[in-house]
């Protein structure tokens, strides 16, 4: 019905289309329309004020029978429907299979780069955000017909490294390693730092050590690959926990052998400089500071490994866009590293490279279990999430089946939700009472109404094959429900549009929150077989919907809770 109107106002404007489509909106309130479109925008090229366009343009648009009435309220001109044919229209494009998603990423490739913790060190709660965010961005994508390729990014190579085969010599032992794993090497790095304050040569055992493992020494590179393996069987088991996977674990340390070339790439463009022993790319010309290449030791750093990793991903899979999900600090590195590749003759750099920086998460005033020292483990928030939603079903619901996983569905929900129901950008303050409240803007009160609606249908009867007739789904709360649902395709194509997951987060909270109206307002176990059958299929596609705007966000639903 929306490419209805577009039409009518096309037709009664030499507007474009794509300019009406743009401009035509779905008002905030019933009262002001089911759609309207409003003028400002036009005045400036028609050289009138935006009333008198709205009065002109409404006079020549033709009222086709759909359209109950049209009027002027100042600049907007709102459009007001049928209600019984908007209400079918709308609910026939809902009730379909796999309602929301869309085909066109088909044929069309999308790397994300995500959560690519650091090995040796904990899994923090800037490791979760990235995680959560990538994670969703991938199921979006997925929803809309893209190839996705979720990439781990590890940190797994550089001089730090040859520290810690330093400090485990010095001070480690194989057991504690074994026992403690990532604390015991933070504790070894620690360890490292002070010693070192006080005898430089460590500085160059280091190096050397590293030396090492670039060269392919044998006893270096087997204890650095310890050290990855019981590092990323932590992180493994933070994503179980999660519930997330990625296609690629390829770490820094793939791509050791493919910085060589880049390194003769970018000498033969002519695009290196020697400084102070190094070698640079010089960036002045585009506002920054000069991307470093390699280091005086001739040993590479972080930002070639990424040029390195972007070749051998567009290579491989030929991606339309890749994307790096970290934080805001990471910003100026991508910007070079971006500029680099565009600067050696690829012109694709700038449209599908796209660094998507996120806040801070801050958990200031919040006691959160400690392992050792101050060190906060992704791990240890989503256990503890867990357990007070444990500790709720004791109080409140003892009887429920399958408490375990309820309450890790929900406790991981919960913390999931938290993190993306605000623009990624913004920072997070963590509060458990924000973070659980089941009446609040929060994940378990979405799979709380999703329960609700399965309740629903498991205790009225109802007959699903009948007909329904749309006509008995016209109250003010039922039409409301309708258009928060009807919203979704748009939603899933919006949120993929700006890398933004809180999109669809608000969504859910949206559906909920009507479908709240409409169960208040609108009993569905009523005697009347036409209207019960009516109003329960409109509980069955708002228990879909939320099932699956909660998917796209990484969040199971249970039936119960
Ligand atoms: N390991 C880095 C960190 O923890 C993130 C890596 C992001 N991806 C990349 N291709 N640089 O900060």
């Amino acid at each position: 019905m929306k490419e209805q109107i577009i039409q009518l106002i096309v037709n009664a404007s030499d507007l474009d289309t794509e300019l009406v489509r743009g401009i035509l909106e779905i008002p905030p309130k019933a009262d002001m329309g089911d759609f309207a479109f409003p003028c400002f925008q036009l005045a400036k090229t028609m050289r009138k004020a935006p009333q008198m366009i709205a009065a002109e343009l409404s006079g020549k648009i033709e009222k086709p029978n759909m359209i109950d009435r049209i009027e002027v309220q100042g600049a907007y001109i709102n459009f007001f429907l049928k209600k019984e044919l908007y209400v079918k229209s709308m609910l026939d494009a809902i009730d379909v299979e796999n309602f929301g998603s869309s085909s066109v990423g088909n044929g069309k490739t999308i790397c994300i780069d995500y959560s690519s913790p650091n090995v040796a060190k904990n899994f923090h709660v800037g490791h979760l955000r990235t995680t959560i965010i990538g994670n969703s961005l991938y199921k979006i994508y997925e929803k809309l017909g893209y190839q996705v390729e979720r990439i781990n990014h590890l940190g797994d190579w550089g001089t730090q490294f040859g520290k810690l085969i330093v400090a485990y010599k010095a001070w480690g032992s194989k057991e504690a390693v074994e026992k403690d794993g990532v604390a015991e090497l933070m504790r070894l790095y620690v360890e490292f730092h002070k010693a070192a304050e006080q005898d430089d040569s460590l500085n160059d055992q280091a190096r050397e050590w590293f030396h090492q493992m670039e060269n392919g020494n044998e006893e270096a590179l087997s204890i650095w690959q310890w050290f990855v393996d019981i590092s990323l069987k932590e992180y493994k088991g933070t994503y179980a926990l999660l519930g997330m996977d990625f296609d690629h674990y390829l770490g820094e340390s793939f791509y050791r052998d493919k910085t060589g070339e880049v390194v003769d790439r970018l000498a033969d463009a002519g695009l290196l400089q020697e400084s102070q022993g190094a070698q640079i790319v010089d960036l002045e010309a585009y506002d920054m500071p000069p991307c470093l290449i390699t280091k005086k030791d001739g040993s590479s750093i972080y930002a070639t490994r990424d040029l390195a990793a972007i070749f051998y991903r567009k290579k491989t899979w030929n991606f339309d866009k890749c994307l790096y999900v970290t934080g805001q600090e990471q910003k100026l590195h991508f910007a070079q590293v971006f500029k680099v590749v565009e600067l050696l003759g690829n012109d694709w750099a700038k449209d599908s490279l796209v660094h998507i920086p996120y806040g801070l998460v801050s958990l200031e005033g919040e006691k959160l279990s400690t392992r050792s020292g101050n060190i906060i483990y992704a791990e240890d928030i989503l256990l503890e999430a867990i357990d007070k939603v444990k500790q709720i079903i004791a109080e409140k619901n003892p009887q429920l089946e399958d408490k375990e996983q309820v309450a890790k569905t929900v406790g991981v929900g919960a913390i999931i939700f938290h993190d993306l129901y605000n623009q990624r950008i913004k920072d997070v303050s963590f509060k458990w009472e924000k973070v659980l409240n089941f009446d609040g803007e929060t994940g378990p009160y979405v799979q709380y109404t999703y329960c609700r609606c399965a309740s629903i249908l498991r205790t009225v009867s109802y007959d699903s094959k009948a007909p329904i007739d749309y006509s008995l789904l016209l109250d003010e709360e039922a039409v409301a429900l309708i258009k928060e649902i009807n919203r979704f395709p748009q939603v899933v194509l919006d949120a993929a549009d700006r890398y933004e997951p809180s999109v669809v987060a608000r969504f859910a909270m949206d559906v909920a929150q009507a479908f709240s109206r409409f169960y208040n307002a609108c009993r569905v176990n009523v005697e009347e077989v036409a209207l019960r059958n009516a109003r329960v299929k409109l509980v069955s596609l708002t228990k879909t919907t939320l099932k699956d705007a909660l998917a796209l966000l990484g969040i199971d639903c249970p039936e119960q809770m």
